[in-house]
């Protein structure tokens, strides 16, 4: 779909007030996406797990108003920030859903998820946001016509990560000429065969530092621009989404594993060699990161890590030695983490 089929000439029925509800998981990239162009448009294509436990839940009540107004409730509290970018993240879609600066918001958000834990509540955040706002488009417009691909279009206006937690399982965002029907607009699944293992894959977030991260994903998109080494990253990143297509389908591990971590270490090495520059690991994360590359070569169980742009590491391993996964975590790992904190979760298909 192009950009001007969001647009919206729907008739509206306005109604004077109610809510929408709904729920909406984060998700991990796997090939990640880092750097982007005007109207958030990816620089390259990114591969993502859809996360199952953690996840954002937001009710909206409405009301027709002679002024725009936006207040938002963060498990309950009044949170003046957050108000503030969803009211610019509205004004900036009203193309999209005409209708959206005619109310006045109310908007109650929790995180099933601790704050700065690694997970990225902004995905989910303005996941569940886009959903609310294609129920309240179904009802002012009478129709059941409820679109997931402009819901990861008007979720990625809100951060380009969210348009990704639209879909469960194995979702790609940004145009790639190996998958056919991919958008930098919206994300669509995982077109090709999965073997059964990638398929059923856990995630256990070890929370090595709890916290504000030091640099925004805003910031970090924006040290992308005029960074030395950019243009090589954007055509590696699209090339490591062509060599897991069969990959994936084979169901082969050590290669999937080597493909992600490899894409971990180069989102940190952009942000070492950006000007300025940044390290976002801990100590901690570095020696989580050894351990388990000794506890892998020891045993030769298929356990990865994958960092986002913060310290916390991400432990991949596939359900089947979930129990090993577990137990080596919880005696070897745990130790490095600040408050001897993992969440657990796993990817649905
Ligand atoms: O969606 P944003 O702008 O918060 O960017 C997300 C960036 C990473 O999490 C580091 C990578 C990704 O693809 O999710």
């Amino acid at each position: 779909m192009k950009e001007n089929e969001f647009i919206s000439n729907k008739k509206y029925n306005l109604i004077d007030n109610g809510n929408v509800s709904s729920e909406c998981p984060s998700n991990i990239a796997l090939i990640k996406y880092w750097g982007k162009f005007e109207k958030q448009i990816p620089a390259n294509a990114s591969l993502s797990y859809t996360l199952s436990n953690s996840f954002t839940r937001t009710k909206i009540d409405f009301e027709l108003k002679n002024t725009f107004s936006v207040s938002v409730f963060l498990d309950g509290v009044e949170n003046i920030k957050f108000a503030e970018k969803i009211e610019k993240y509205f004004i900036s879609i009203e193309k999209y859903v005409p209708f959206i600066l005619k109310y006045s918001y109310k908007i109650y958000t929790k995180n099933s998820f601790p704050h700065s834990s690694g997970i990225a509540s902004s995905a989910s955040g303005f996941g569940a946001l886009a959903i609310c706002l294609m129920k309240m488009d179904e009802l002012f417009s009478q129709t059941d016509d409820f679109q997931t691909e402009k819901t990861s279009f008007l979720a990625r206006l809100g951060s380009g990560s969210a348009s990704r937690s639209l879909y469960k399982g194995l979702v790609v965002w940004g145009e790639n000429n190996s998958i056919e029907n991919s958008s930098d607009l919206y994300a669509t699944l995982f077109p090709f065969e999965i073997e059964d293992k990638i398929k059923s894959f856990c995630d256990s977030i070890l929370l090595v530092h709890e916290g504000e991260k030091k640099v925004s994903s805003t910031v970090g998109h924006n040290l992308m621009n005029n960074h030395p080494f950019a243009k090589q990253r954007f055509l590696q990143a699209d090339e490591n989404i062509k060599k897991i297509i069969p990959i994936i389908k084979e169901g082969n591990l050590m290669e999937f594993g080597n493909i992600i971590e490899s894409e971990a270490l180069t989102l940190h090495a952009m942000m070492m060699t950006s000007s300025p520059y940044f390290i976002l690991m801990q100590p901690q994360t570095v020696s989580v990161i050894q351990k388990i590359w000794e506890f892998r070569n020891d045993t030769k169980l298929p356990i990865f890590f994958t960092l986002d742009a913060g310290a916390n590491v991400h432990i991949l391993y596939p359900k089947s030695i979930e129990e090993l996964a577990k137990n080596f975590i919880n005696k070897e790992l745990l130790v490095f983490s600040q408050n001897k904190k993992v969440i657990h979760d796993f990817v649905q298909f």
